[in-house]
Formats: C-alpha cells, structure tokens, sequence
C-alpha cells in the first residue's frame, strides 16, 4: 500500500470511528428496587442486549417519582432515544409519559403496568410483564401438593396470603394462588389474607406477624405473596414463632431472591419459588425498544412471560438455564 493511500485510509477511519461514537445509541433502564436481585438481572439482561447491538445503556435507579423523572432527564441529555421502565409507583405513569412525550423519549414498561388518573392500566404503553394470574395458580398448586406429599390435616392449616393490591400484577398473582388452592379443595376459611404495607422483607414480616397473633390454633402454615421477598418474610415469622420447616410451606414467586435461601444446608420453610427469568424481562423490552427505535417497529402492547417451579431439586439446573449462574 502507498504511503498517501495509508495516510487517507488512516484518517478516513479515524473519522468514521469519530462520527460513530458521536452517534452512538443510547437508551436507559429505569428500576425500582435497584437493590433486587431481580432488578439487577434485568439490567444484566439489558446490558447483553446493548453489547449484541452496539449501543450505551443508561442503568439509572428511580426509587420515587423525584428520582424516576431526575432519570427520564439524565436519559435525555445524554441524546438517549427512549428507555424500559419499573416505576416506583404506578400512578406515576401520566406524569411519566408526558415527560417522555415532551422530550421525544419511547417508552416500554417493565413488570408494573401504569395506571390513569382513574387507577385503569395504561394499555397504550407497551407493557411486559408476567403472566401473574397463572403463575399465581402454579404457586397455589405447589402449595396444594407439598401439603397433600405431608399428610396435613387441612382444616388445621392455614394459608397465609401476603396482599399488596396497589399493583395490579400482585393482585393477579395473590388471586391466583387463592384460586387454584380453592378449586383443589383447600377450606376457604383457613385462607388469610394479611396486606403488606411495604414489598420488602420486613413488611411481609410485620404482616405475617400480625395473622399469625390472630391464628394461634393452625398448625401447619402455606404462604404465598406477590414475590420470594414477601413469602421469605412470611417464613421468617412463622419460624420465629417456632413453626418448623416441616410445618410450613412458602412458596415464593419470581425466583431471584430466593437462591441462598435454596443453598441452604438446612431445610427452611421456604420451599420453592415459581421462577421467572429476570434475564428475559430485562432482554425482552430492551430488544423491543432498539427494534422500535432503530427500526420504527412498534411492540406489541402486551407481552406476558410464564414460570416453572424450582425447589432444592431442580434450582441450579433451571437457573443454569436461565442463564444466572
Ligand atoms: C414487581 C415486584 C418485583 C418483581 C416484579 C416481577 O415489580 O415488585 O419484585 O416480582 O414485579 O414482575
């Protein structure tokens, strides 16, 4: 090769290298609850999808509405194009989107859907989230079974259902697991239903806490709840008050929080969690917004994901499959 041609082939890359940082793609990633392991797996799916395609992630936290439109602007002076977002709260959703609006942002939620004013879901947003009521069925059937596998006397075993009917998708899920339990045959009336003023752990302590007080004649307890977190405080209560893991069944419902819980040499009253791929929920809306953004195809309004049940048996495998380990 010439001299001159090297020297312009140089030059002629270094400008195309230039120009291409100076356009590269940016888009965020707005969550919640940035301590879950849920949430981080969402991002750790978002930042595969950025890496496949070549574009700039933003992984911003948006603990409440301060926060989240603080993000939405962050996103925009950084030229993004659009983001993926769990808001911290869903009446957030019109304040949301007429900031997006106003700052030519796409949006696409994640997990928790957006209400109106009138507390009615968003359905012009594009959502992805889980296929809650079903779900919820799978955990109530868990529940049903490792009950049955432990002999117990249902009219002397209660189901503690851990409540959080602000969100729609935990409403689904709650009603879900009743449901199911209720068509196999599980009393109504040893069915409890205590709300959870916070998604943490210790909120569906406190809650547990105050049913358990209320029920000292049951025996054996199922819990269930919107997510591992709820049912892993629902456990705890129960142990701390000297129910045995033989004694109780919790079965969560997402599956990323609960794998030290799994590891566990001794058993607990955890018993397994109807898992979901976090990955995927940070996969699937990601590729959907690149796809909207860089080639103007619109996503499907509503797109749900299905679970299956892990335990002690099965949980490296599926979570190896998941691609989380
Ligand atoms: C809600 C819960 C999260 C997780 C997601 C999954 O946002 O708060 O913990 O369960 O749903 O959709």
């Amino acid at each position: 090769m010439g001299k001159r041609l090297g020297v312009l082939l140089s030059l002629a890359l270094a400008l195309c290298g230039f120009a291409g940082a100076g356009e590269k793609l940016v888009l965020g990633f707005i969550v919640k609850m940035p301590e879950e392991n849920w949430f981080q797996m969402e991002w750790a799916g978002a930042d595969r999808v950025a890496k496949e395609k070549g574009f700039e992630m933003l992984k911003i936290a948006g603990q409440d509405g301060e926060k989240t439109l603080a993000a939405i602007d962050t996103i925009a002076s950084r030229g993004g194009k659009g983001f993926v977002i769990c808001t911290p709260d869903v009446r957030l959703g019109p304040a949301i989107m007429t900031k997006a609006n106003s700052l030519g942002l796409k949006v696409i939620t994640v997990d928790d859907q957006f209400v109106d004013g009138d507390g009615k879901p968003m359905t012009s947003v594009p959502y992805v989230g889980l296929s809650a009521y079903k779900i919820g069925n799978q955990v109530g059937q868990a529940i049903f079974d490792q009950a049955k596998a432990r002999g117990w006397n249902l009219n002397e075993s209660g189901v503690c259902v851990v409540t959080f009917d602000e969100l729609a998708t935990a409403q689904e899920r709650t009603g879900g697991a009743v449901d199911k339990l209720l068509e196999l045959g599980w009393p109504k009336d040893n069915i409890f239903y205590t709300a959870q003023r916070t998604t943490d752990i210790p909120g569906a302590f406190d809650a547990a806490n105050t049913l358990l007080t209320q029920q000292p004649e049951i025996k054996n307890w199922g819990a269930c709840g919107l997510n591992d977190n709820t049912v892993l405080g629902a456990v705890r209560a129960m142990e701390g008050r000297q129910f045995k893991p033989e004694n109780i069944v919790g079965v969560g419902l997402g599956g990323a929080e609960c794998k030290i819980e799994l590891e566990k040499s001794q058993l607990t009253g955890f018993y397994g969690s109807a898992f979901i791929s976090a990955i995927s929920h940070g996969i699937i809306p990601t590729e959907m917004l690149y796809d909207w953004v860089v080639n103007g195809k619109e996503p499907p309004k509503e797109t749900k994901t299905a679970g299956i049940l892990i335990t002690r048996e099965n949980f490296r495998q599926v979570y190896k499959e998941a691609g989380m380990e």
